[in-house]
């Protein structure tokens, strides 16, 4: 099966992607992932794009389209997790078109509501490894030793430069000019499913496990 996580910055997409690709072999396409690994390539695109990410504002939809299509053409395993991908109109319209291309289909789009202030207390409680990409939170999901990452032993645990509350600002302004308008895309294609967010992490999981699981 093939994939959307859509929902605002903090809704909890990255962590669920992570639970997916570990319980199910699925492979999660992150454009947030892949853009800070060409920021810190330090590639002239790469500095371009680091300035607008850490302002909080979206990237041209003609790079992260290039970057999709790109890893799109390679292994599928069970099936692809988009994870911050569409987050406009006219990626929603190349990937509908990457996809027939590459002989997939969407099955299911997966809306992660989740409100604003829950979302301000997740971004600036946020910390992830460097080195396998565990997420984790302050309160919520520490570490079990102090500075350590429970999966892989890592040290290098990282804070995001865009998770502070200017650019929060900024990235839900976003949100809601330029991606929500594709809540109302993927009803129309009868394949979107909402879930509560807000719920604990193993059961935001269950509520998509069910959602997967279900016939069509
Ligand atoms: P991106 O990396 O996609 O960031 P985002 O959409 O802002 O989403 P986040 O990664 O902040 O949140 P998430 O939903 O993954 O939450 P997480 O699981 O980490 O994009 C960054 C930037 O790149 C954009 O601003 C833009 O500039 C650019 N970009 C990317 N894609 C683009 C595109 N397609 N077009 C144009 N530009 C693009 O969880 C957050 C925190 O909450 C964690 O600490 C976690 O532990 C905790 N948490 C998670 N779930 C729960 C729960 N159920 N209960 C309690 N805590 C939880
Ligand atoms: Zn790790």
């Amino acid at each position: 099966v093939n994939i959307i996580l859509l929902g605002p910055p903090g809704a909890g997409k990255g962590t669920q992607a992570r639970k997916l690709v570990e319980g199910r072999g699925m492979v999660q396409l992150s454009t947030g992932d892949m853009l800070r690994e060409s920021k810190s390539s330090g590639s002239e695109m790469g500095r371009r794009v680091a300035e607008v990410m850490d302002r909080g504002q979206l990237v041209t939809d003609e790079i992260v389209i290039g970057l999709i299509e790109e890893k799109l053409t390679g292994a599928a395993g069970t099936g692809f997790i988009f994870d911050g991908f569409p987050r406009t109109l006219p990626q929603a319209d190349a990937l509908r078109d990457l996809l027939a291309r590459v002989g997939q289909r969407l099955d299911a789009v997966i809306e992660m509501r989740v409100d604003d202030a829950a979302l301000v207390a997740r971004i600036t409680g946020r910390f992830t490894c460097g080195a396998c990409g565990e997420v984790y939170h302050d309160i919520t999901r520490p570490t079990k030793v102090a500075g350590v990452c429970d999966c892989c032993g890592s040290t290098d645990l990282r804070r995001r430069a865009d998770d502070n509350e200017d650019s929060l600002k900024q990235r839900l302004m976003e949100y809601y000019k330029k991606t929500s308008p594709l809540i109302g895309y993927y009803y129309a294609q009868g394949c979107l499913h909402v879930v509560d967010g807000l719920g604990e992490i193993g059961v935001v999981s269950a509520e998509i496990a069910a959602i997967l699981d279900s016939p069509k």
